[in-house]
């Protein structure tokens, strides 16, 4: 099967109603403190609606897509393995979400042919969709442009680097590529959600973006759209001939990024 641009951008609308299908929950329930359990250690939260926001985009997509597959963060893989899987993250930045900081999202993104054929990150707080077809990158159905510095003395770099294993692995070195961050770029922040910062990358409002430790639901429709908006995803790491969703990182920056002379390429040791 070959996913072509109507089928891309069909797939790309039943993203957006899976996705937009949460936004009452999610904004409801959002700095109410919901309670919160923790999954592989006490870094890594979940509440009752990161599971209950999946089991509504599961419903949406099965009856939309029957057939379809289903790796979920919460709910991992379901559905017959057939021509198209979904990747969905019912809750990017969980510990955003569960203490009331408006930076978190859905993201979901369609795997078909071998390829992300479409995907959405919305933002139900500001109520934003960006989605991405083989058409194109639009949020909320403006055609998005991912442009913005040229180079890091002028960038704002997005980043979750280093993380609590990171440190406990090899934490001075960690220490040190943070700091060469910190120095060369303009502005360093570490907002969390790797989904919404992609897709801000992808809309021009962040310059450059750098993960480690992601999981294909993080980041398979948000690769799309910085593609598409013509930025510039770099998958870093994984097992040789990984798919680029699969791979545990990643390095993305606006088009026309100078990446060759960026101190990224030493941090991700990626030859310029
Ligand atoms: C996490 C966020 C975070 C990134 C982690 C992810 P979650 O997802 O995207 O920014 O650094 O790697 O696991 O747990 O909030 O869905
Ligand atoms: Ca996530
Ligand atoms: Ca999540």
């Amino acid at each position: 099967m070959t996913t072509d641009v109507p089928a891309s951008r069909e797939l790309a609308g039943i993203a957006e109603l899976a996705a937009r299908a949460t936004g009452d929950r999610l904004r409801t329930a959002f700095r109410s403190r919901p309670g919160v359990d923790h999954k592989r250690d006490f870094h890594d939260p979940v509440t009752e609606h990161d599971r209950a926001a999946e089991e509504t985009i599961r419903e949406v997509l099965a009856k939309e897509t029957p057939g379809s597959a289903v790796v979920g963060e919460e709910g991992g893989a379901q559905g017959e393995d057939g021509d198209l899987r979904w990747y969905v993250d019912p809750i990017d930045g969980t510990a955003n979400f569960a203490v009331g900081l408006p930076f978190f999202c859905v993201s979901i993104g369609a795997v078909a042919d071998g390829q992300v054929v479409a995907g959405v990150v919305y933002d139900p707080v500001r109520d934003e969709m960006f989605s991405a077809s083989l058409d194109g990158a639009t949020c909320n159905g403006d055609p998005i442009q991912s442009r913005g510095a040229t180079c890091d003395r002028s960038a704002v770099l997005v980043t979750g680097y280093p993380n609590a294993r990171e440190l406990r692995r090899r934490g001075d070195e960690a220490l040190r590529r943070f700091g060469l961050m910190v120095d060369a770029f303009a502005t360093l922040r570490r907002p969390g959600s790797a989904a919404l910062t992609l897709a801000h990358v992808a809309s021009g409002w962040s310059d450059a973006a750098y993960g480690t430790s992601v999981n294909a639901w993080d980041v398979a429709a948000a690769l799309l759209l910085v593609r598409q908006a013509g930025g510039t995803y770099l998958p870093l790491g994984g097992e040789p001939g990984c798919a680029d969703w699969e791979a545990p990182g990643y390095l993305a920056c606006v088009g026309g990024f100078d990446l060759a002379g960026s101190v990224l390429t030493q941090v991700a040791e990626i030859a310029s």
